[in-house]
Order: C-alpha cells, then sequence, then structure tokens
C-alpha cells in the first residue's frame, strides 16, 4: 500500500495512537481491531515485523482480511486475522511484542490485561491502552503488574475525552501515576475540562459509595494543586 494513501484521519483518536507507538518491534497485535485500521497503518509503516488482527466478530474480520489481502499482499507484508476472545490468546514467548487495546470499557481491558499477563508470566511486553472512560481503575492494574510508563496523553476526539497509556516493564523509567502525570498541561483549558469531568463523575460515584470514591477525588485536587503550583 501507498506510504501517502490516508488510513488514520490527522488529529484522530488512532492517529494519535499510532503516533505513540515506538518501532521497532517483532509483532504488534492490534486487540480488539474492529476495522484495523490502527494496525493496517502500524503495518504499511513497518512499524513491526507482523501484525496481528484479533476480534471477537467473525463478520467483521471478513471484511477486513478481503481488505487486507486487496491492500497488503502476503509476499509484501506479513500479517494474520485471528477471530479469538483476547481473554483466550495465549502470549507467545517472544521478545518484543505490543499489545495495544483500545475502543472497550474498564473491565474488560483489565481482565484483557489480566488473562494476557496469566498466559505467560515470564514473558514481557508492552501494552498501548486507550480505554472507553475509566482509566484510574485500569492505571491501578498495570501498577500492580509492575508496568512503568514510556508515554501517556490525552485525547479528545468527538466531544469525548481518552487517555492513551503506553506502558513497558523494560524501557520504562517513569512510575505510572494513578491520576496520570505528565499527559496534563493545565494551560489547556481542554485538560482542565477534562480534570472537571473526571472530579464530576466521581463525586456523582461518591455519592453512594464515598469510602471508596472520596480518596480518588482527593487524589485528583492533590494532582490538580501540585500541577497549578509548578
Ligand atoms: C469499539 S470497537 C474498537 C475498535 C478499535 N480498537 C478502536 O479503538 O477504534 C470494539 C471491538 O472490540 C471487539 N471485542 C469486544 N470484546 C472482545 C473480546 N472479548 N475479544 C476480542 N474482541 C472483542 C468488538 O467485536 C469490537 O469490534
Amino acid at each position: 500500500m501507498s506510504k501517502n494513501k490516508r488510513l488514520l484521519k490527522p488529529g484522530s483518536r488512532l492517529s494519535h495512537l499510532a503516533n505513540m507507538v515506538e518501532p521497532p518491534y517483532t509483532t504488534i497485535w492490534d486487540c480488539c481491531c474492529d476495522h484495523g485500521l490502527l494496525g493496517m497503518s502500524l503495518l504499511r509503516d513497518q512499524y513491526a515485523d507482523e501484525v496481528i488482527f484479533v476480534d471477537i466478530v467473525a463478520d467483521i474480520l471478513a471484511s477486513l482480511t478481503a481488505r487486507l489481502e486487496r491492500s497488503f499482499p502476503q509476499d509484501q507484508y506479513r500479517w494474520q486475522v485471528r477471530c479469538e476472545d483476547i481473554n483466550n490468546i495465549l502470549v507467545p514467548p517472544e521478545d518484543s511484542q505490543l499489545f495495544i487495546i483500545a475502543g472497550v470499557g474498564p473491565h474488560q481491558t483489565i481482565e484483557f490485561i489480566d488473562n494476557l499477563c496469566a498466559s505467560a508470566p515470564d514473558t514481557e511486553f508492552d501494552l498501548l491502552i486507550c480505554c472507553v472512560h475509566g482509566s484510574y481503575s485500569v492505571r491501578e492494574e498495570l501498577i500492580k503488574k509492575g508496568y512503568g510508563l514510556k508515554n501517556e496523553q490525552i485525547i479528545f476526539e468527538n466531544n469525548r475525552f481518552y487517555e492513551a497509556i503506553y506502558v513497558s516493564k523494560k524501557i520504562a523509567d517513569k512510575p505510572i501515576v494513578n491520576t496520570g502525570s505528565q499527559m496534563w498541561h493545565w494551560p489547556d483549558p481542554v485538560h482542565q475540562d477534562y480534570w472537571h469531568r473526571v472530579v464530576g463523575h466521581y463525586r456523582q460515584k461518591a455519592k453512594s459509595d464515598p469510602t471508596h470514591y472520596q480518596p480518588i477525588i482527593e487524589r485528583y485536587k492533590l494532582l490538580r494543586d501540585s500541577i497549578t503550583r509548578n
């Protein structure tokens, strides 16, 4: 496929995710790939020797396979399409793998991370996560699993906020912070809006479960105080 042919809209969530990836990888897994656009973009730009597209819906994968066969001939590109539940993937004992999990909720994301890690306790792999809401709980899970931060970003698309979190157990010298750290650029009004939305969300939750959610609100307040002081 021509390098100039646009797969991802500039400035879109998926293009931000693609720009965060630091090649080279042996294998990139586009988990919950759906349209497969992110994996295709990374395949075209040779970010990995092989890209594996995984989704649980067979029809989605049939159209994706047809598109890959047309645009990414197997004599030039290495790719696989797998119709599987991410929870059943057995991570192969390979160095240098990236699993991208984007566009699903926090509970599912955490379940995927747990099962991928459990399938290969001795294999280290990087993760690029961009879930819909609830990044706080995902971050807690990544911290528990011993991941460090490579990069993180707040993404705003179609009036929705996302946190992109890129983590590794190898080349990542910064700790992951549950409220996020380097992604916050407080002078940016969009980031202030995001902070208010997150805290508003936890204030709602704290009405029925203050013991759990009030400490989370306090952490976001501490975060704001520390970034506005600097
Ligand atoms: C909203 S799409 C996300 C597409 C793309 N990753 C993105 O961020 O734009 C969610 C996809 O996850 C897939 N999915 C949901 N649960 C899954 C599971 N357990 N295993 C594999 N795929 C799953 C769905 O079939 C759907 O195609």
